[in-house]
């Protein structure tokens, strides 16, 4: 256990750090210091002792006079490289659930499943050292993943985490008490089977949000929401994060993006009995009437209607040219253009 979430990451590097090191060549490199710790590469040998001590940031050379910058990793860099028994959530989407959840200081959160761990990091960070995460995980091997990834990068398992083994749908109503949770987030195939728990633990006016890989997921998801008139309406989105190549007068997108990873889908608990104010909506396209088949006509959906009489005219247009062709086919001329 490690109240070390409460530490800054920051100052001197100090025996325990984990530094990234770009040797030459941009090679990367990840190592943790330790008082009689080397690195030994083909370039000769770099001893940690040169690196205690020296602020974050330093340059630093080995024994055959190369040099190595030496950066504490970020948590982006970390999850991104760290190992993955399933799937992570990428930073992008992390940032967003941190965002869109609402999940603050002080927060009791639940995730599941925690999977390679990535998110519970970033929830971790999010909710301090006064919240509390709860992760569950039907799998024990991934969870072990996990616990390792967290305790890598923070030195230690923060006492404000705990990792249940098992189905959230068995496991939830068993771990926490009915209405005590501020925030679920949910990263797995089938979530809309675990909506029922989360409602129970929830507290009212607590947020569930969901992240799904594909649109029928989230189609699925949100009508199980719906449908239980325990929410507010869900509210869905997606990031898509372009870099920039930015140097000189070469400022311009980069060509290649990530361009998915998954969709957010959230919503709010309502108080217990309490049912929204009626909102004007549009009756679901699943079910529709005469009235919408009206808003599908193609001018509604920005389809450029012709006129009849330029119908018409498009018309005579084409029977002179097929005339004109008709003729020049009959003679063995080349038809003239319309
Ligand atoms: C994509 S991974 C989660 C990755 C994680 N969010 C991260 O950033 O590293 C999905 C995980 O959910 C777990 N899972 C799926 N359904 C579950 C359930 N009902 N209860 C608990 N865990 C579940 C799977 O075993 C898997 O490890």
């Amino acid at each position: 256990m490690t109240d070390r979430l409460i530490e800054r990451p920051s100052g001197p590097f100090r025996v325990g750090d984990r530094v990234q090191l770009t040797g030459p060549k941009g090679k990367l490199q990840t190592i943790t210091l330790r008082e009689d710790g080397e690195l030994h590469t083909h370039h000769g040998v770099l001893r940690h002792t040169a690196l205690i001590g020296a602020p974050d940031g330093s340059v630093v050379t080995g024994s055959g006079g190369h040099e190595y910058l030496a950066l504490r990793p970020l948590l982006r860099d970390f999850v991104m490289s760290m190992p993955r028994g399933a799937a992570i959530i990428y930073p992008k989407d992390a940032a967003q659930i941190i965002a869109e959840a609402d999940v603050f200081p002080g927060a009791v959160v639940v995730e599941a499943g925690v999977g390679s761990g990535a998110l519970s990091l970033w929830l971790l960070r999010a909710l301090g050292s006064t919240g509390r995460l709860v992760s569950f995980e039907r799998r024990a091997e991934f969870a072990e993943v996990a616990q390792a990834n967290v305790e890598t990068f923070l030195g230690g398992v923060p006492e404000n985490w705990d990792v249940v083994i098992g189905d959230l749908v068995e496991a939830l109503p068993a771990t926490v008490a009915p209405a005590s949770v501020d925030r679920v987030v949910l990263d797995m195939l089938a979530p809309w089977e675990c909506i029922d728990v989360v409602a129970d633990a929830l507290t009212p006016g607590g947020v569930v949000l969901c992240y799904v890989a594909t649109a029928t997921q989230l189609s699925r998801v949100a009508e199980y929401i719906r449908a239980t008139g325990l929410f507010t309406e869900p509210d869905a989105n997606e990031t898509m994060v372009r870099g920039w190549h930015v140097e000189g007068l070469a400022v311009r997108p980069d060509h290649r993006m990530i361009a998915h990873t998954g969709f957010l889908l959230w919503a709010r608990r309502l108080a217990p009995g309490a049912v929204p104010p009626e909102q004007k909506r549009r009756a679901s396209k699943s079910s529709y009437g005469d009235e919408d088949v009206e808003l599908w006509t193609p001018g509604a959906v920005g389809d450029r209607q012709i006129t009849d009489k330029n119908l018409r005219k498009r018309v005579r247009e084409a029977q002179k040219a097929a005339g004109g062709a008709r003729i020049a086919a009959a003679s063995g001329e080349t038809a003239p253009d319309a």
